[in-house]
């Protein structure tokens, strides 16, 4: 029996050199690292800006956020996909907001864009697709329906880590988008998200953010990274010190010096790990067609390439097993898996107060029910995708 981990982490030399570094000189709240990070994520992914933070479900919490200073009131809509990881429900209500959510299209397994303009209100503020397992949601229409009702997008690209979409990265499809960092990702802080932006005004609100809402804008603190005498701390006309004037409702939400040190080492050897795990991605969508009609997983169409974050697997209608039968047989031999999450707001009973009607969401629920994902990661192999492919054909041709 071969062992297939859903993840792995890969902490490079450099990484140790930087966090040794770090505990020695005890510089170790965000400061100079981190802005190196947030630079060299934003020119990976062609953005202007990036401001790093604690987590992705704050990553997109803080750029929901940012749209109080434009115009938006505790309480207003957003847009979501009812089929996400729940992160993204979560944080549309931790920054404030009230998500509605919108079916999902079981091929791609993103939000249904034929159905966002019925969910359209006057509160409505923003969309947030989600580029599940990678995949990028149909952000030509989701920005032609922003445009038409003035709404700003947000991607939530937590699991889209190298996705491209119509010649673009995902990540600059949209107003912001938000990354998760958590380790079961491509790039990893072992904690963290980041969010980028083509607009400095937006990343100065998302520093501020934060930081409690302080009315700092800086990109790396002074006080943080030398102890210096910050010029800018009593410049107001009445020596208030800046750092204690909070200008918004804030958020407790950097990201440490240790952290961005993964992160760092993370970028250094991305492109090898982005090709690995693509290498394992399609190659495993390849062979799966022999699967049907019992199994299916996405498809890639020739404008885009999928970020390698896993391989969903949907077990369709007339199959004569249960989705949870196949996770024990290939967790019985050695293979981790994952649920392919689920419908928010009617499989998630934490949504429940929003009283959305049951199977009012039928594609997310039917995934809820019906779908999971395996790791595609950088330590396997094709032997090890034979293995996940052989262990499938080993359990259909006893239950088919
Ligand atoms: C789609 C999506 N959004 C948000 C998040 C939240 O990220 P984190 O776990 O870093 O808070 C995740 C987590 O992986 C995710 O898959």
């Amino acid at each position: 029996m071969i062992r297939i981990p859903f993840g792995t982490i890969a902490v490079t030399d450099r990484s140790k050199e930087i966090i040794s570094e770090i505990l020695d000189t005890k510089r170790l709240s965000t400061g100079k690292y981190v802005r190196e990070f947030e630079k060299r994520f934003a020119a990976l992914i062609g953005a202007e800006e990036a401001v790093a933070v604690s987590t992705g479900t704050d990553a997109d919490a803080l750029a929901l956020a940012v749209l109080y200073d434009f115009g938006a009131v505790r309480g207003d809509e957003i847009i979501v996909p009812a089929l996400s990881f729940v992160a993204t429900g979560n944080a549309v209500l931790q920054a404030g907001f009230t998500p509605v959510f919108v079916d999902i299209d079981r091929k791609t397994l993103n939000i249904d864009v034929a159905k966002i303009e019925e969910a359209i209100t006057k509160k409505t503020k923003a969309i947030m697709p989600v580029h599940l397992m990678g995949k990028p949601a149909d952000m030509d229409s989701i920005n032609r329906i922003a445009q038409q009702y003035g709404l700003y997008v947000i991607e939530d690209a937590a699991e889209a880590h190298g996705a491209s979409y119509k010649g673009k990265n995902v990540g600059t499809l949209g107003d912001m988008a938000a990354y998760s960092l958590y380790v079961a990702h491509i790039i990893t802080t072992i904690e963290g998200g980041i969010v980028v932006t083509n607009r400095t005004d937006f990343a100065e609100i998302l520093r501020s953010l934060r930081s409690h809402g302080r009315a700092c804008k800086c990109e790396s603190c002074v006080l943080n990274t030398s102890s210096s005498y910050c010029p800018k701390r009593f410049s107001l006309g009445d020596k208030s010190d800046i750092r204690f004037i909070f200008e918004r409702i804030g958020f407790s939400s950097k990201m440490n010096e240790i952290e961005a040190a993964v992160g760092i080492g993370a970028l250094d050897v991305f492109n090898d790990v982005l090709k690995k795990r693509r290498e394992n991605l399609y190659y495993l969508m390849d062979k799966f067609s022999r699967f049907e009609p019992y199994l299916t997983t996405i498809k890639k169409e020739p404008y885009e390439d999928i970020g390698p974050h896993a391989l969903p697997i949907i077990i369709e209608e007339d199959s004569p097993f249960t989705r949870n039968q196949l996770v024990d047989f290939m967790e019985k031999n050695g293979i981790d898996t994952r649920s392919l999450f689920q419908s928010m707001p009617t499989q998630c009973p934490g949504f429940a107060f929003l009283k959305a009607k049951a199977s009012g969401f039928p594609n997310a629920e039917y995934i809820g029910n019906n779908g999971l994902h395996v790791g595609v990661h950088q330590d396997l192999g094709l032997k090890e995708c034979d293995y996940i492919l052989d262990t499938i054909q080993i359990f259909l041709k006893k239950n088919t």
